[in-house]
């Protein structure tokens, strides 16, 4: 922990007393300690204390009330190499996960670009509330790292889940952290161009109305994101979504249309060393659309479709020999035959098969359930997992079978 740059996120709870002994933890292992307090949570410890402890001025205000002197989050942030929020009160956790910044914590916090962990500390029945679960696995998915409550003696007297983590657990936390950061140069993708389709497609049948599917984009904004985490140069293009994501790695291409797809993909395919298609592209678009709604007849209304260009089956007949590409199947029944025929006359390497027969697999939810197949005929099967997990399975599978 040498030299390293934390800054201590300190909200209002009984449990910030025991931030003091995480700071001189911290400092007798050579980090360099910044505290950010909520206002609250100097009514539970002194920010003297802090300052004395961490021998840096202690944060509360975004300015000075005296001097006139600016805190400024954005400098906090690129100073700190990790941002740790202990205790974090339900409420500090509940403003986390929507993005709210009124006081200074919170805005750092939505500065941050390195990684942030909390250690929530609330009491058993906050702590055990469905909305404190929610807002928990919000934050983890945005890459927030959580050191689970403890079980024990509260201060409200009850006994049960919801004590902080101790600070030498905590610490042992931070210094796995920057272990396995160290280990950076592992990042299995460095330097190698992804290309990415995400989301569903609209096709226009007039102004107001659209042929389209349930697909998010969660699965393949996550792949995006494990990619990322690599190390890789990604190019996610994503048909509509409420979805967003920005690295500095990232080339984010919005598209509504199959045609729109194949237009991006027929720029980008070449570039990319792997290919992953996991966008649920409409097979067809209406023939004409139509430039004004139509109105309702008495009569049915017939709309002729005609067949959208298959984007993965054109960069399977594009691809170089050095060029990995991965499809997706999504079916309802005869999963692996239809799958095997997906690979094979689309020329994939691999084929990640998801079925809407499994629950919790599929469309828009936040879990999925895959099998990998590739084209030596090995075949993994995965468990229900989370779509962050789902996505880390698929990239292990991808850069086990390239080695
Ligand atoms: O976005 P989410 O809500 O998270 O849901 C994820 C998902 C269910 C959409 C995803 O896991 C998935 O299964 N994506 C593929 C859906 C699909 O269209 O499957 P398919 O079996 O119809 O298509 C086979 C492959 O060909 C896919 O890689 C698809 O991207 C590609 N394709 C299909 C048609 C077409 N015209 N062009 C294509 O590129």
């Amino acid at each position: 922990m040498l030299g390293k740059r934390i800054l201590l996120g300190i909200s209002g709870g009984i449990a910030a007393y025991k931030v003091a002994y995480l700071i001189r933890i911290l400092k007798k292992k050579g980090a360099d300690v910044k505290c950010i307090m909520t206002p609250a949570s100097s009514d539970f410890i002194s920010p003297l204390v802090l300052s004395t402890l961490s021998n840096n001025p202690v944060q509360i205000e975004f300015w000075d009330r005296k001097t006139g002197g600016w805190n400024n989050h954005v400098e906090n942030a690129l100073w700190a190499d990790l941002f740790v929020i202990a205790p974090l009160t339900a409420n500090t956790l509940s403003a986390m996960s929507v993005g709210a910044c009124d006081n200074l914590l919170l805005a750092t916090y939505l500065s941050m670009k390195g990684k942030t962990i909390v250690a929530p500390a609330m009491d058993l029945d906050m702590y055990a509330h469905p909305t404190t679960k929610r807002n928990l696995a919000l934050i983890k998915s945005d890459g927030v790292l959580v050191i689970p409550a403890e079980s024990g003696e509260l201060a409200s007297g009850l006994d049960g889940e919801g004590r902080m983590a101790e600070p030498e657990g905590i610490a042992k936390e931070i210094e796995l952290f920057f272990s396995s950061e160290e280990n950076i140069h592992i990042q299995k993708l460095k330097n190698k161009q992804v290309f990415i389709t995400a989301g569903p497609t609209y096709e226009a049948i007039d102004p107001v109305r659209f042929i389209g599917n349930h697909s998010s984009g969660k699965m393949g904004f996550e792949i995006a994101k494990e990619a990322l985490n690599q190390g890789a140069n990604v190019c996610l293009v994503t048909g509509p979504t409420i979805l967003s994501l920005s690295h500095p790695n990232l080339q984010l291409i919005s598209v509504k249309t199959a045609k729109e797809m194949q237009e991006v993909t027929e720029l980008n395919w070449k570039h990319a060393d792997i290919g992953i298609f996991s966008a649920a592209v409409a097979d067809y678009r209406p023939k004409n659309e139509v430039t004004e709604k139509i109105k309702k007849s008495d009569e049915n209304l017939v709309i002729e479709l005609v067949k959208n260009p298959d984007i993965l089956a054109w960069a399977g007949q594009n691809k170089l020999p050095e060029q990995i590409l991965v499809g997706f199947a999504l079916e309802t029944n005869n999963l692996l035959e239809n799958s095997v025929k997906k690979l094979e006359n689309k020329n994939l390497n691999l084929i990640v098969m998801n079925s809407l027969q499994d629950k919790g697999a599929g469309f828009s939810g936040d879990t999925n359930k895959i099998s990998i197949l590739d084209d030596r005929n090995k075949l993994i099967n995965f468990e229900l997992k989370s779509k962050p997990e789902v996505a880390s399975d698929i990239l292990v599978t991808i850069i086990n079978y390239s080695c």
